[in-house]
């Protein structure tokens, strides 16, 4: 069993990192999707409970910028027995508003959002429970490069 968490800005990719890499192989929970229940955290947590219950990888594609907002899905991964993996999307501000500039209608968002993601973020760290974290840099060439995690990573923004 695996949770995928993906950390990063609107625009940043996280979605397209899904469809290409994990579309086939996991199951897709976003907060994206439960834009008109009433509990659209708790839906999630729901929903990711029950997709590792039934067996299933699942990706949970947010910004999941703070911490606060990881920590209760890291907490139910582990305690449901999955291994808990992260990856970060690196900060680069400009090319996020690039991206989410030509998106078309609903699926761009307001710039002042995109702004307060990028207060509310809290780069990762294995103190938070993950049992891997990845780093990962959108090359825009229809392709992402993923390294390993280094806690500290210089030329970032
Ligand atoms: N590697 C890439 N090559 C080409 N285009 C890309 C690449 N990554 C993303 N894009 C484009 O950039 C836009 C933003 O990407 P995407 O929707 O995956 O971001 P996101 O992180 O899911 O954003 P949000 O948090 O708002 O959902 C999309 O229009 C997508 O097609
Ligand atoms: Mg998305």
């Amino acid at each position: 069993m695996e949770l995928l968490l993906l950390i990063g800005l609107q625009g940043s990719g996280k979605s397209t990192f899904y469809r290409t890499r994990f579309a086939s192989s996991h199951a897709y929970v976003s907060k994206d999707l439960l834009r008109n229940n009433r509990h659209p955290a708790r839906r999630q947590l729901q929903q990711v409970e029950d997709a590792l219950r039934q067996g299933q990888l699942v990706v949970v594609d947010n910004t999941n910028a703070s911490r606060a907002e990881r920590s209760e899905l890291i907490e139910l991964g582990k305690r449901l027995g999955a291994r808990v993996i992260g990856y970060y999307f690196e900060v680069d501000l400009a090319r996020c508003r690039a991206r989410n500039a030509q998106r078309e209608g609903l699926r761009r968002v307001p710039e002042v959002a995109i702004f307060a993601t990028l207060k509310r973020l809290e780069r990762p760290d294995y103190s938070e429970g993950f049992d891997e974290l990845f780093f990962v840099r959108n090359n825009d060439q229809e392709g992402f490069d993923v390294s390993p995690w280094q806690s500290t990573l210089s030329g970032e923004g």
